[in-house]
């Protein structure tokens, strides 16, 4: 699968939209979004849609998808020389999405009560 890094809007500096699309050949198979935001004292990332074609699941796509979406963000940490608190949420009922965050050591900072979504978090330095 082949990672693309897409622009698909800046409305200014401080808002930014990222999406990550994997492609296998002409096929787009795995999907993900990611908005910047930048105010006065820090930048936050959110991670949304998430998603490998069912039929393309179980085969490590998940995983460089996610990685991907951590190139792309430590790339902006280190163009800007500011540091990202990437930020997103699971429902615990998407067990395979859960194992794969927990797995590449998101940090889980608030756990599902009554129907909610756990927390997770990572710090993305920059380089400089
Ligand atoms: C979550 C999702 C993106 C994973 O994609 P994938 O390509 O199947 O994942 P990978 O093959 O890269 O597997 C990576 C890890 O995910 C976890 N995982 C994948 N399938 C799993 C399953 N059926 N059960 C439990 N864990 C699973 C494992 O930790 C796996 O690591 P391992 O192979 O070392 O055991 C995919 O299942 C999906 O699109 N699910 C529906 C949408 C969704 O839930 N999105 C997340 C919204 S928060």
């Amino acid at each position: 699968m082949t990672i693309h890094v897409l622009p698909v809007r800046a409305d200014t500096g401080t808002n930014i939209h990222l999406k990550l699309v994997g492609s296998c050949g002409k096929r787009i198979v795995a999907t993900a979004s990611v908005h910047i935001v930048t105010t006065d004292s820090h930048v936050y990332a959110y991670l949304h849609d998430v998603l490998v074609k069912e039929e393309y699941r179980g085969r490590g796509y998940g995983r460089q998808l996610m990685m991907g979406v951590l190139v792309a963000l430590q790339e902006y940490a280190d163009d800007t020389c500011k540091s990202i608190k990437l930020q997103f949420t699971s429902s615990p009922t998407r067990v395979a999405a859960n194992s794969l965050y927990q797995s590449l050591g998101f940090e889980l900072v608030a756990t599902a009560t009554s129907g909610g979504t756990n927390l997770y978090q990572r710090i993305i330095e920059s380089a400089m």
